[in-house]
């Protein structure tokens, strides 16, 4: 099936909050994680049919530290600490993809923040 968007704004959130206090995302917003470990946004994706797919996480990252996060589909841990590196300031925003298997039918996609400072800002996920 073609790629589809999933606003961050619009997801499930723990810990972060919905800003659109910097220009360039997509959608009404993005999500500002809390500068915590285990602040995470948790997204519902339907596939048609099961397999390999691209996630692909669009954010922005203005301090000069990585952001790690771990993705998890329906409650696996399929990427453990993906880097979302610097970005050089809050209005400049990357995509980092990664690849995972996908049920058919609903696919809850979480990515968590698996240090003190949190996550990037997230903008959305495209599948
Ligand atoms: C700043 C910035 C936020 C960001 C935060 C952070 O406050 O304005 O958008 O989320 O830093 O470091 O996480
Ligand atoms: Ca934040």
């Amino acid at each position: 099936a073609a790629a589809s968007d999933h606003q961050a704004e619009t997801a499930t959130i723990s810990q972060g909050t919905v800003a659109s206090n910097h220009s360039g995302y997509t959608g009404s917003g993005f999500v500002d994680y809390t500068n915590v470990t285990g602040s995470y946004v948790e997204f519902t994706v339907s596939a048609d049919a099961a397999g390999g797919a691209s996630l692909a996480f669009r954010y922005a990252n203005g301090t000069g530290a990585d952001r790690p996060m771990d993705i998890s589909v329906g409650g696996r841990v399929v990427a453990p600490n993906v880097s979302f590196p610097p970005t050089a300031n809050w209005t400049t925003w990357a995509t980092k993809t990664i690849n995972a298997d996908l049920a058919a039918g609903g696919n809850k996609i979480r990515a968590t923040a698996t240090t003190p400072a949190g996550g990037p800002n997230l903008d959305k996920l495209t599948v």
